[in-house]
């Protein structure tokens, strides 16, 4: 019997799923995994667009609602052996939820003008609320990955990218094998908690919770390259700076913590170095320590313990129209 053409069409549409299913889950496999390439040619595009800003008549709002844009691509799969010989220091920058956060566009403007030096950039998902494009001074995270130097920024998200199977790098792994320098700054009160505690609930932790403390035994130096410790500048550190309310930082729990850092800290040939905060009137309107240390007193340390010489590069960063990035 002759099927009606419509039934036709239709058991053809049926047929035609399972197939339409399959080059679906194709497309979405070759599009999830990042190329380096194409990360390379987002980051060069980024910097393009910072160099050259457009035009635009509108001056943004401050808006709850700009996650938008702050779209970020994905980093490709980091493999720290592939970097062992670049000839460049390698910087790990971390932030955490403190207001502080938004000194972090300043740091990495400043630190853009050496030529030998490049930065992976860690944020936690407060971190990242802070840098939303949301005032002038507060650029969104695409426009941080066009400062030069800035080779990628990571978030929680990124360490399960991909299901892990045997063999596969693992992020917070690779991170620390990559990084010369691990600086947190700002150090949130939470995150400090965490670190002295030994908790590793996300990347940033995680990183630290798998720092080689035994200077050097598991991480080796690069050649050529002068590591920020050690009298032969042959061990890695972790370099933090606090920043908190003045009440968070007087509690007495943040002298334990802080203690506990203080073990491990690089003159007594451990492997951490902390930057206390300073007093100042605090963003929250309260008086007193817990501020974070200068932005540029921790340049110059970064500076400093990576053997960079300075630059002079300490203009303040700010957004202008359309979250670009100008001095
Ligand atoms: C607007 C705002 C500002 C904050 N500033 C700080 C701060 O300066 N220092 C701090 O330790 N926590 C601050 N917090 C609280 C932290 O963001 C919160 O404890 C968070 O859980 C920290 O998470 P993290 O350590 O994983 O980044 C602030 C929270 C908000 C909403
Ligand atoms: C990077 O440049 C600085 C300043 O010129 C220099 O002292 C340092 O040795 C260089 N580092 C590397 C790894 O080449």
């Amino acid at each position: 019997m002759e099927m009606p053409e419509t039934d036709k069409a239709l058991a053809q549409l049926l047929r035609a799923i399972p197939y339409l299913i399959m080059m679906g889950c194709f497309f979405a496999a070759i599009t999830y995994i990042p190329s380096r390439r194409e990360h390379e040619i987002k980051l060069q595009k980024l910097r393009l667009e910072a160099q050259n800003p457009k035009q635009q008549d509108e001056t943004p709002k401050p808006s709850p609602q700009t996650s938008k844009n702050n779209e970020l691509p994905h980093p490709p799969p980091l493999k720290a052996s592939d970097h062992l010989t670049d000839a460049k220091h390698h910087l790990l920058l971390a932030a955490t939820g403190s207001v502080a956060t938004i000194k972090l566009p300043n740091i990495l403007h400043a630190l853009s003008h050496h030529p030998n030096l490049s930065i992976r950039i860690l944020l936690t998902p407060s971190a990242t609320t802070f840098l939303q494009s949301q005032s002038p001074e507060q650029p969104s995270l695409p426009s941080l990955l066009a400062i030069p130097n800035v080779e990628a920024i990571y978030r929680d998200e990124d360490e399960w990218l991909v299901p892990w199977t045997r063999g596969a790098p693992i992020l917070h792994i690779e991170l620390r094998r990559w990084a010369d320098l691990l600086v947190i700054a700002p150090l949130s009160a939470n995150s400090l908690a965490k670190i002295s505690l030994g908790l590793s609930s996300d990347l940033v932790s995680s990183v630290v919770r798998a720092w080689d403390s035994t200077g050097g035994l598991i991480d080796k130096p690069r050649p050529g390259v002068a590591l920020p410790y050690g009298e032969k500048r042959d061990r890695k550190g972790i370099l933090v700076a606090p920043a908190m309310n003045t009440a968070m930082w007087n509690h007495p729990v943040t002298a334990r913590h802080l203690a506990m850092l203080e073990e491990w800290s690089v003159e007594k040939g451990g492997w951490i170095e902390v930057l206390r905060p300073i007093e100042k009137d605090l963003a929250c309107g309260d008086m007193g320590g817990g501020a974070m240390k200068e932005w540029k007193d921790i340049v110059g340390v970064i500076e400093e313990r990576l053997g960079l010489g300075s630059t002079g590069g300490e203009e303040e960063y700010v957004a202008i129209k359309g979250g670009k990035l100008a001095k």
